[in-house]
């Protein structure tokens, strides 16, 4: 039940959309294993609901996440991170949700905080979002896939030159390079139109929804040849879907899909 977390809070501001908001606002939303595990959990449980189409994922007006927690973090031996697969529990975030994750960022995203935002389907921001990856900074590199999707997002050049200098980006500039969709002025506006988003996309059919997520972040790992076939051959499976035949029957009688999400 939502009452029973500690560090983040669930609701469904809208219909068919969950809400995922990280409160832990005495460490500026730092990522702590118990926080990682509630999140998880909540996912876990959005993602079966069969009313949820879309999940937004969001922090304060003041950070969407300061980082993974320093203080927890600042002991560990290698044999521990490595025993324990320190860190893996996060990608359940983008390996186990087949719905979309909308991250709306205000604040800080730093470190772990741009990595799971990074993992997110897609960003909004707030103009003067502070996005960046420290590490560096504390003695360590980017590990929660860091280097890997912000250099995709970025370009290699640019990813090197945030990683090595450890120097903040605001929104706004997020925005520029293609690492966020979108930015607004104001937390709230962003709320706005991060949960105006999700909805759109939770009034689509869910399995059209779950399979464009899919082929869509196939591009991350794929090359071309291969991403353009995975996409063909789901695209040829929708054909089996009931919802296909729905919306293109809509079409043509010129009435609204009702859909049937199988
Ligand atoms: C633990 C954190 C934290 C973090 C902030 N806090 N970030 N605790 N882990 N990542 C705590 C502070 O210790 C402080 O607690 C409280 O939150 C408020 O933070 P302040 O520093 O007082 O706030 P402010 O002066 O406004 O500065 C904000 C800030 C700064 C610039 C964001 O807090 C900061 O630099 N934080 C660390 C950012 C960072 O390095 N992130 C990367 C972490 S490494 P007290 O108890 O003193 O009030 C990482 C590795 C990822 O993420 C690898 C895999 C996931």
């Amino acid at each position: 039940a939502p009452d029973a977390y500690k560090y983040i809070e669930v609701s469904e501001p809208r219909p068919g959309v969950g809400q995922v908001t990280l409160s832990r606002p005495k460490a500026l939303n730092a990522l702590s294993g118990p926080l990682i595990t509630e999140l998880n959990t909540a996912l876990a449980s959005l993602s079966a609901s069969p009313t949820i189409g879309a999940v937004v994922l969001t922090g304060s007006s003041k950070a969407f996440a300061a980082g993974a927690d320093i203080k927890e973090m600042a002991s560990l031996t290698f044999s521990e991170a490595y025993t324990t697969s320190f860190i893996e529990s996060w990608s359940n975030l983008t390996t186990t949700v087949k719905k979309p994750i909308l991250a709306a960022v205000s604040g800080y995203a730093l470190g772990g905080g741009c990595e799971l935002a990074l993992m997110c389907d897609l960003i909004y921001c707030t103009s003067d979002a502070k996005f960046g990856q420290p590490e560096i900074k504390l003695g360590t590199i980017p590990g929660a896939g860091g280097s890997q999707r912000l250099t995709r997002a970025v370009g290699k050049s640019k990813a090197m030159e945030l990683i090595l200098t450890g120097k903040f980006f605001s929104g706004e500039e997020a925005e520029k390079w293609g690492v966020a969709a979108r930015t607004f002025a104001t937390h709230e506006e962003l709320m706005a139109g991060v949960l105006e988003t999700a909805e759109t996309i939770a009034s689509y059919s869910k399995v059209a929804v779950m399979a464009a997520k899919e082929v869509v972040n196939k591009s991350q790992d794929l090359p071309l040849r291969d991403g353009v076939e995975y996409e063909r051959r789901v695209f040829h499976a929708l054909f089996g879907s009931q919802d296909q035949k729905i919306g293109m029957k809509a079409f043509a009688e010129k009435s609204k899909a009702e859909w049937s999400h199988k």
